[in-house]
């Protein structure tokens, strides 16, 4: 399949695997890389610029085709070393960055520079049309179901993709309940380009996370996320467990009140227990309603060629089957 994204970044299939905290290692990356589709390493789940630069090496032994780093610029107490992790990311040679979080507008005129695309990841349409504006190349339109943070606009994708299309000149993937065929041909007939997915990805052989993780997520249905930390602005859509009702009954005792320190047990430095060791009630892990359409854990290859070869038979077939059907 050709769209304006598998031409700008030079892969296969229009289909990326967003970046997610200790999920998204070189394994993951060079899977779906390999498997024609973006792999992306999280930049910020490597402690420091020498252990992504490590990184980005081990994925390019694993790997010749295209993939991509996450940068993510949320708030923190104190700022990760973003310039020491640009220039492992040039360094590195890699042709891809997606940003998320905040306005990526700092660390633009060096990748650009440097000719690296850059994909914004965003949760509504004036952002997207920010990031367009300061120059970049893609973004990745998320919308009120996915995992991870949806921002505060509560926005689904079933309007955000069309409005994104209606505003937009440059090139978008759906991100956010992606799991199939059906997902692709809904986003591509919103408009988009091409899709992006996190949950999905964690169900999948090649992701190096705890059997437990994957195990949760094809237990799961699509009533099982909960959001929290809306009090703080910071909403994310996460899995519920013992942790995020705990989390939540804070929430309410505290309301207005709530302050991040009251909360910092269930959500601070628990992706590695979680993602790591399988300490599933270790705290709060992002996780998106698309948990409730994924039954299965393929390798990356047979998850994104069963997606396209769905795609092909739903426009192939039932579709133009639909416009060819004689009217009795
Ligand atoms: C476990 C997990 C961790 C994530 N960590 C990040 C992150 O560090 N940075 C980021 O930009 N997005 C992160 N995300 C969001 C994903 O990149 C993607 O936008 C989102 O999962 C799409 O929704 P979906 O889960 O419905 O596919 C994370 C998502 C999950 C599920």
């Amino acid at each position: 399949m050709r769209t304006r994204i598998t031409e700008l970044l030079g892969i296969e299939h229009p289909i990326i695997q967003g970046g997610m905290h200790y999920v998204g290692f070189a394994e993951l990356a060079a899977a779906v890389s390999n498997a024609g589709g973006l792999g992306i390493i999280t930049g910020l789940t490597q402690r420091t610029p020498e252990d992504l630069a490590t990184e980005i090496a081990r994925c390019r032994e694993m790997t010749d085709k295209p993939f991509g780093v996450n940068l993510t610029f949320l708030p923190t107490v104190t700022a990760p070393d973003y310039p020491g992790y640009v220039r492992a990311i040039l360094e590195g040679g890699v042709p891809v960055v997606e940003t998320a979080g905040r306005n990526p507008e700092a660390v633009l005129p060096v990748l650009k520079g440097a000719g690296v695309k850059v994909i914004h990841k965003c949760t509504s349409v004036r952002h997207a049309l920010k990031a367009q504006s300061i120059g970049c190349d893609a973004v990745s339109v998320d919308g009120f179901e996915c995992g991870g943070h949806p921002g505060e606009d509560d926005v689904p994708n079933m309007i955000l993709l069309p409005r994104a299309a209606d505003e937009l000149e440059i090139p978008f993937v759906a991100s956010g309940g992606q799991a199939d065929g059906r997902s692709l041909v809904a986003s591509l007939a919103m408009g988009a380009d091409g899709i992006n997915m996190g949950t999905r990805f964690i169900a999948t052989q090649e992701a190096p996370v705890h059997q437990r993780v994957k195990d949760a997520i094809v237990a799961a249905s699509e009533l099982d996320t909960r959001l929290v930390m809306r009090p703080l602005r910071n909403t994310e859509r996460v899995m519920v467990n013992a942790a995020v009702e705990q989390l939540l009954e804070k929430e309410r005792e505290l309301g207005a009140n709530l302050a991040f320190e009251d909360i910092i047990e269930q959500v601070a430095g628990v992706y590695p227990r979680i993602m790591i060791e399988g300490d599933m009630d270790a705290g709060a892990w992002s996780c998106g309603m698309v948990a409730g359409l994924i039954h299965d854990i393929p390798t990356c290859k047979e998850l994104i060629d069963r997606i396209m070869a769905e795609a092909e038979e739903i426009i192939c077939g039932r579709l133009t089957g639909m416009l060819a059907a004689p009217v009795a």
